[in-house]
């Protein structure tokens, strides 16, 4: 079975990282966050995998090549190089795709559910679709779906009046008839072709939709506070793993506590970890404390400072910083020190929507 990601987004909403780095590549746990929706694929029954990037030169396709040493499964990309909307993106899968039934998965999602239930009930059903719902606090966001006897009976696409708190999350199954549909929708108020306007086609055809309510949490990744709580989550079902005594790579007086994992080279000096916390490869932590729920990537240097529930990507420098970092994403190669020096000055090299929050 096929199934499509669809990547192609400028990831706006996380300037300065997507600047230089596609959002489905933002590490989350020390994972790319695409590599999350392909586990979810893959163990839905998915056997190849077509990446909407938004240039076949994407930093994506440079990573994943074509997928088979890398993630374990085919990948073909599609480029979408003038982005009109979701259903703009599935319809340029039409020649990938072919004549059968494929998964649709939106690139920044992240799910705890496995999914494979929702695959088993389109098949079991015959539906013409079917669609991964669930609750929001805030529905005006988000594609809304009515329900009637247990099936979907209209869907509408950020309404301003919602009349229930049932999102679509970020997982379609499509059968084909989907790009007839997608052919007769017109562009939104916000000038995109509408998945959700193509699937609403689907039911004023008399075409069975069905709905899945996830299991658990689902994070739609598209902003930082959402990138650490997608982290957040994911550290928090790391298992129970006591810290060796014996470990070479800890040192000095330091203390680190179980769920903790830390690559090969790394090491910890003097320092303190509370998981849980993973650590990449050729890290120092000294004279450091690193809190719960912090995700540091491969040849990081953290000296005499303290830093929790954040993400820092690799090749990053944190050192002599008062105070503690907090609810952080610290992109590649990124330095952050604390300069003893006269005059007491800050200086900052600091690209298009930074943020620094001093207090
Ligand atoms: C898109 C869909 C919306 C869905 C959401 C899930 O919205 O249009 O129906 O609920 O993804 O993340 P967008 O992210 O384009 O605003």
């Amino acid at each position: 079975m096929k199934a499509v990601i669809l990547c192609a987004g400028k990831g706006t909403r996380l300037y300065p990282v997507t600047l230089t780095m596609p959002k489905p590549l933002v590490p989350v746990a020390n994972k790319p966050l695409l590599r999350y929706a392909i586990d979810t694929l893959t163990n839905m029954g998915a056997t190849e995998i077509g990446l909407v990037v938004d240039s076949l030169d994407s930093p994506i396709r440079e990573r994943l090549g074509d997928g088979l040493q890398t993630v374990g499964v085919p990948l073909t990309y599609i480029a979408q190089t003038n982005p009109k909307g979701l259903a703009h993106a599935v319809k340029l899968c039409q020649p990938f795709v072919g004549d059968e039934p494929f998964i649709v998965y939106l690139g920044d999602n992240v799910f705890q559910d496995r999914m494979d239930v929702l695959y088993r009930q389109f098949e079991e059903t015959g539906a013409s679709a079917a669609l991964a719902l669930t609750e929001v606090p805030n529905p005006s966001a988000f594609g809304i779906a009515e329900l009637e006897n247990g099936q979907i009976v209209r869907l509408v696409e950020k309404p301003k009046d919602p009349p229930t708190n049932l999102a679509v999350a970020g997982v379609y199954v499509f059968k084909p008839d989907i790009f007839d549909a997608i052919d007769h929708i017109k562009p939104s108020w916000r000038n995109e072709l509408e998945i959700t306007d193509a699937i609403q086609y689907l039911l004023d055809q008399g075409k069975g939709v069905i709905p899945y309510v996830v299991n658990g949490w689902w994070i739609d990744a598209g902003k930082p506070d959402a990138i650490m709580l997608a982290n957040q989550l994911i550290l928090e079902q790391l298992p129970f793993t006591p810290v060796d005594l014996q470990d070479p790579r800890i040192k000095g007086d330091s203390h680190v506590s179980h769920r903790v994992i830390i690559g090969e080279d790394s090491e910890i000096i003097d320092s303190v970890i509370r998981g849980p916390v993973i650590i990449g490869d050729n890290v120092t932590i000294s004279n450091a404390y690193i809190g719960p729920y912090t995700a540091i990537g491969n040849n990081v240097i953290i000296e005499h400072s303290e830093i929790e529930h954040s993400i820092v990507m690799s090749f990053c420098t944190i050192k002599n910083i008062a105070g503690r970092i907090d609810a952080s994403l610290i992109a590649d190669n990124a330095t952050v020190i604390h300069e003893p020096k006269k005059p007491n000055t800050h200086r900052f090299v600091l690209a298009e929507n930074s943020l620094v929050q001093l207090s």
